[in-house]
């Protein structure tokens, strides 16, 4: 299988299982408990149905749409997600500069393997910080101060990872960060010649937005489990979230918000966005799907803050309904890591220029020509 038999996620996703070592694949894949969750944040887009009008003259249709104040080529953003050099040898860079290809938005984890700076100087496109509250203030502070001189457009502060969820994948793999290489999965390592040795040769694996604070994940090997339960603050509240929101001053997103009253409480401390997400099902299991929750937190603060729906998203339709359920933009994870991790940065825009070329059929299918045309009368719930 090559890249160019991709032709949708799940075939990136056959060709990471092909190149990854099991233990690094299991780590993007994986979720927490029996993984009910990650598979429902999927299926419940197939509740719901699409009405399309027909003879709507779609020769010209615009995807494009403003998210937290910049315009983005497609209602699709890519979220952050952590430890990416350990996927692929350009890690977040061939994220970053396939984002800024099609215009959308990326964002770069607290946990990313390119400094703040170093993405901030490769890509004018919108780009956002994903900010993990630390028990040491001072990281806390450095990567906030560091983000406002690198001139991040937004700040995202992740709330649903207070202690790490139950990735039973990761127990049995001992997979850590850094990565590894563990008997178990010795002959998984062997038989992945790419991988490993452009994981032992290629660019050094540095976690450099905690350089100075932490040595944990990088001088120190250890699982993301114990890096969250050790090192992240779970005292963490409402009033830090204001704090932080204070301190940084700029556009302001909570993610992992699942509650229309939590997404209240984000609408009276002054956040921009809210991120409606389960952190792609590897928190807590047996939680309520993004776009299960959709609707509810619409009725209470739609129009009041901006709503990303994120997690499950594998294809443009679901992007479709989740804008016509009243979300500003759909966003995902593993929709572009399978394909960071099969192929680097042409993997990833291949990804989303199949997502784009699905909301652009789609869009005409359907019959609308611009995004905001997609209401909540083209839906149906079974
Ligand atoms: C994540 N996610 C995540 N979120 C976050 O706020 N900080 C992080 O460092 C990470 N790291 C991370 C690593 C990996 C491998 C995955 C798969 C996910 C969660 C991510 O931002 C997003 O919420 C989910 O990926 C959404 O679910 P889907 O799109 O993967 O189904
Ligand atoms: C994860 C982190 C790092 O989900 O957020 O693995």
């Amino acid at each position: 299988m090559r890249l160019s038999d991709c032709h949708n996620i799940d075939d990136f996703r056959r060709l990471a299982r092909a190149r990854l070592p099991w233990p690094v694949f299991d780590y993007i894949d994986g979720a927490a408990d029996d993984e009910i969750t990650k598979a429902r944040n999927t299926g419940a887009f197939d509740e719901v149905d699409l009405v399309p009008d027909v003879l709507a003259g779609v020769a010209e249709i615009d995807t494009s749409c403003t998210i937290m104040g910049r315009k983005s080529g497609l209602p699709l953003m890519l979220s952050p997600t952590a430890l990416q050099r350990a996927f692929h040898r350009d890690g977040e860079r061939a994220v970053a500069k396939a984002a800024e290809k099609f215009g959308v938005w990326f964002g770069i984890s607290s946990l990313a393997t390119h400094s703040i700076e170093e993405i901030a100087a490769l890509t004018g496109g919108p780009k956002l910080f994903q900010l993990y509250v630390h028990k040491d203030r001072g990281l806390n502070a450095s990567m906030i101060e560091r983000c406002q001189a690198a001139n991040f457009d937004a700040l995202a502060l992740t709330v649903d990872t207070i202690v790490s969820g139950k990735r039973e994948r990761c127990l049995r793999s001992g997979f850590t960060t850094p990565p590894r290489f563990t008997a178990s999965a010795l002959w998984s390592y062997a038989t992945r010649p790419r991988w490993t040795l452009d994981y032992v040769f290629g660019p050094k694996f540095r976690l450099p937005n905690l350089d100075g604070h932490v040595q944990e994940g990088t001088g120190k090997a250890v699982s993301i489990q114990d890096y969250f339960n050790t090192m992240l603050d779970t005292g963490m509240d409402w009033d830090t979230a204001a704090r932080i929101r204070q301190d940084w001053g700029g556009t302001f997103a909570l993610k992992g918000v699942m509650s229309a009253a939590d997404a209240r409480r984000a609408v009276e401390i002054g956040a921009d966005a809210i991120w409606i997400s389960n952190h792609g099902g590897r928190q807590l299991d047996g939680s309520r799907a993004p776009f299960d929750q959709l609707r509810e937190i619409v009725d209470a603060v739609g129009g009041e803050i901006e709503i990303v729906l994120d997690g499950g998203v594998r294809r443009g339709t679901h992007v479709l309904k989740s804008l016509a359920a009243g979300a500003t933009a759909a966003s995902g994870g593993r929709l572009y890591l399978y394909a960071l991790a099969a192929a680097g940065q042409p993997g990833v825009e291949r990804a989303v220029r199949i997502l784009k070329e699905e909301i652009e059929r789609g869009m005409r299918l359907m019959g609308v020509t611009s995004v905001d045309q997609l209401t909540p009368d083209r839906l149906r719930w079974r």
